[in-house]
């Protein structure tokens, strides 16, 4: 990596000032002033210095979002808002991408990172990573609905759902349930509640894993995940 990069992706300012920067004689690489903005840098091997404090560097980033309705789980699009343009500068210059996809009525619980392998692993069918939501539904859920989503219920494409564990949390004309899966079937749940001749009015996620939604995040806003967070959400590190 070059020397002006790591800088940039450190927080160390813009290209350009950290161009200036390097070239003022205020970095050192394993001891030596390293002038040239180009230099070619292992960011895990070499030391890098800034007027005497080492640079650390941060390869990857976790961030968990209380997504708002109205903005799509996507990187980029050329009409509608992204999650990534809810994030500043800052987490943007990580280039962090939505782990799955929410869609643009439901609202909560995303993952944000650039670690392509965690994504991976949280994505994975045979992962079988519960992720647990909140719903408000058009009508009565009732205990055969439990029973049905307990053996899994067929979708509209004849997809057979993997068992779901479904709650009633209040009952009546309009019903609150939370519905845990482990699969991400496009629209999941709403076609699993179609398979009971339902629909959700309301959908929210409220845990992936074992990361739960930190009820203090409005909806719009995000934070960085902790160690404990991340070490807890990545199933690698259970094995
Ligand atoms: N299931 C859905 O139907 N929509 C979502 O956004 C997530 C799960």
């Amino acid at each position: 990596m070059r020397l002006d990069k790591l800088l940039g992706n450190n927080g160390f300012g813009t290209r350009k000032e950290v161009k200036q920067l390097i070239r003022k004689g205020t970095v050192k690489v394993n001891g030596t002033l390293e002038k040239d903005p180009g230099a070619h840098i292992d960011p895990a091997a070499d030391e890098v210095t800034l007027l005497g404090e080492p640079v650390i560097h941060q390869e990857f980033i976790y961030l968990m979002m209380n997504k708002p309705q109205g903005v799509i789980s996507a990187t980029e699009d050329s009409r509608e808002r992204t999650v990534i343009d809810l994030l500043t500068e800052e987490e943007q210059r990580f280039e962090p991408f939505p782990v799955g996809r929410l869609d643009k009525d439901t609202e909560g619980l995303l993952v944000l990172t650039n670690d392509g392998k965690l994504a991976h692993e949280l994505l994975s069918p045979k992962k079988d990573v519960p992720k647990t939501y909140y719903a408000v539904i058009d009508q009565e859920v009732t205990e055969s609905d439990v029973s049905a989503f307990a053996e899994g219920v067929i979708l509209d494409d004849g997809f057979e759902t993997k068992p779901g564990i479904l709650r009633i949390l209040a009952a009546g004309d309009q019903s609150e349930i939370e519905l845990t899966i482990t699969e991400g079937k496009f629209h999941q749940v709403k076609r699993m509640f179609e398979a009971v001749g339902k629909n959700v009015v309301f959908l929210k996620r409220i845990s992936m894993g074992t990361l739960r939604l930190d009820a203090g995040l409005a909806p719009g806003a995000f934070r960085e995940l902790t160690e404990e967070e991340v070490t807890g959400l990545d199933p690698r590190k259970k094995d």
